[in-house]
Parts: structure tokens; sequence; C-alpha cells
């Protein structure tokens, strides 16, 4: 059986020096700072094994320290390449080069997964968030991450006439190719519409502007984004939000195709695909997968 996935154009980041420009050259410690606040109220204690959807580098890897396994997934294999020097050959990981409309896991292989700024470079979200739901367990834990369009510069620029696009409307805002904007609305009914339940929401980086971090020591941003993020939090004019989820269970059909792999065939589906590095083959399909210097490359050609 061949399933028909669309796999729509992909944001390239290979040879990309994102981690360096954008974070450490940046002056971008207020946002990462900002973010860890968000995860260690979001994340659960520990679990059995985390997906990391576009981990990059693995910036945000070293914070799942509860989870027993965590597989980094990104279409770059330099970012993947990057991760590996920074978090070096620790066991728990796996490197996956794969695309997030087309991921290469069986149903259930994960207890956990996060996307942090990646939802940000997708046209077709519904696509990603639907994939990822099949690889999930029942009541899996999911952490997204995602820019938000209705925030409270975008209303002030709309307002004064700086802005011709509302960041009132649901559809989500390509302000640069590939680089989207989302309306929160849209976002939650995505998650409900692909079989999650919404459990908690923090808005993040309510302090991100030159000014600020000008004026400002980052233990004091960083001190008034704690404020922020638990009191004003409901009223989602932050740049970036953070949303977990849960994975309703999804009865007794999803039970029967309950499967001891891991891998599974992007290209038709197939599963289980077994782990044989240095390639893998798919016994339904034929197509081949390399495992080279560390990295699963299921992207297809
Ligand atoms: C802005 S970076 C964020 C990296 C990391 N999550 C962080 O916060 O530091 C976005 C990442 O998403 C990856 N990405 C974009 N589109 C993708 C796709 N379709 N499939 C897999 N990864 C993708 C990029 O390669 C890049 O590493
Ligand atoms: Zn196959």
């Amino acid at each position: 059986m061949t399933k028909e996935i669309n796999t729509p154009p992909v944001c390239d980041y290979e040879g990309s020096d994102y981690q360096d420009k954008f974070w450490k050259e940046g002056g971008r410690a207020y946002e990462d700072g900002a973010e860890v606040l968000a995860l260690k109220r979001l994340l659960p204690v520990g679990g059995k094994h985390l997906l990391e959807l576009g981990a990059g580098a693995g910036r945000n890897t070293p914070r799942y320290q509860g989870f027993e396994r965590v597989t980094l997934l990104d279409y770059s294999t330099t970012q993947l390449q990057q991760a590996i020097q920074y978090l070096g050959s620790d066991q728990r990981y796996r490197f996956v080069a794969a695309d997030v409309y087309r991921l290469p896991f069986a149903p259930r292989a994960f207890d956990a997964a996060t996307m942090i700024r990646t939802l940000h470079h997708l046209s077709e979200p519904n696509i990603a968030i639907a994939q990822l739901r099949e690889c999930l367990a029942d009541n899996a834990v999911f952490i997204l991450e995602f820019a938000n369009k209705r925030n409270l510069k975008s209303i002030l620029r709309y307002w004064l006439g700086k802005q011709d696009w509302s960041p009132f409307t649901p559809e989500a805002v390509e302000f640069v190719e590939l680089n989207f904007d989302f309306h929160p609305a849209s976002v939650r009914k995505m998650l409900t519409e692909n079989g999650f339940h919404l459990d908690k929401e923090i808005s993040v980086s309510f302090l991100r502007a030159a000014f600020f971090k000008r004026v400002m020591p980052l233990g004091l941003m960083l001190a008034k984004e704690n404020f922020l993020q638990r009191g004003f939090s409901w009223a989602a004019i932050s740049p970036s939000i953070f949303l977990r989820s849960t994975a309703f269970p999804q009865g007794q059909e999803a039970l029967d195709m309950q499967t001891e792999a891991f891998f599974r065939c992007p290209a038709c589906g197939h599963y289980p695909l077994a782990d044989t590095p240095p390639e893998l083959k798919c016994e339904q399909c034929g197509q081949t997968y390399e495992f080279k210097d560390g990295i699963y490359d299921f992207r297809l050609k």
C-alpha cells in the first residue's frame, strides 16, 4: 500500500550558521531563558522516549533530562551534525534526518514530543501535526511553540496603519518566504481536530525588544518574564506561545495496530522497518535509507 502524503516545501537550513548567528551572536539570551521558564512549567517530570521535531542544533535537548531517550529529528543534516557535537555521543540520543511531513516512525513510538520554533516554517502545519499524532502513544504530551500573529506589536502597528494584514484574522501570515505567524485560535483548533486535548498555554518573550535588552540586566528581564508568563498568559499577546496538549486515546482500532516497531518507511508507510545500519531497507517498497556518521537519513529525494 503506497501512502499518498503531500510534501510541501521545506525551509532549508543545510549549511546554515543559524545556531551561532541567531543565538550566540544575536543577543538572544533573554529569549532562550524565557523558553527555559516555559519548558520548566510544561514538561512532564519524566518519560520513556521524547521526539524533538525540528530539533536544529539541539539547543533545547539538554532540557529534556527526565526522558530515558530523546530522538532529534530535523531535515538538515548539518544542524544534526552540530547537535551531535553539542550533545556528545550520549546513547540516550538518536539523530534522524527527515521531513516533518513524512515521519519515519511506527504508531505509538513516543510518549512525548516537542516542536519549538519549527511550526513557524510550515505552510501546511496540519499535515505535520496529523503525522505526529500517528506516532504518539495515547495520552502522550506534546509541547508546541508557535509564533503568534496576534502579538501586541502587530496589533499596535495594525491600528496605526503601519501594517496591512490584520492580526485578528485566523489565517497564517507569511512575512518572509516559508516564515509564518499563526493565530492562537487556529493553532488550538488544529490541535483539537488532530486528536489532542489542550492542557496549558504559556505566553513567552513578553519583553522581546531591543530597548528592554539595553536598559535591563538579563536577570531582571527574566524575573519580569516569569511574572508576566504567570499573570498574563491568558491574553495571548506575546510574540511566542507554548501550548501543552495531550494525545486523546484513539480507541480499539488503534490499539489493534499496536507494535513494538520503532521505524516505519516514510515512502510507503510500512512498518516494522528493521533497524539495520548502515542501510535500512523497506521490505514492502524496496526503498533504502542510510545510517551514516550517527545520523539516520529518511529524506526522500
Ligand atoms: C528556527 S530552527 C529551530 C531549531 C530548534 N528547535 C531551536 O529552537 O533551537 C527550525 C528548524 O526546523 C527545521 N525544519 C524546518 N522545516 C522542516 C521540515 N519540514 N522537516 C524537518 N525539519 C524542518 C530546520 O531545519 C531548522 O533546524
Ligand atoms: Zn516502503
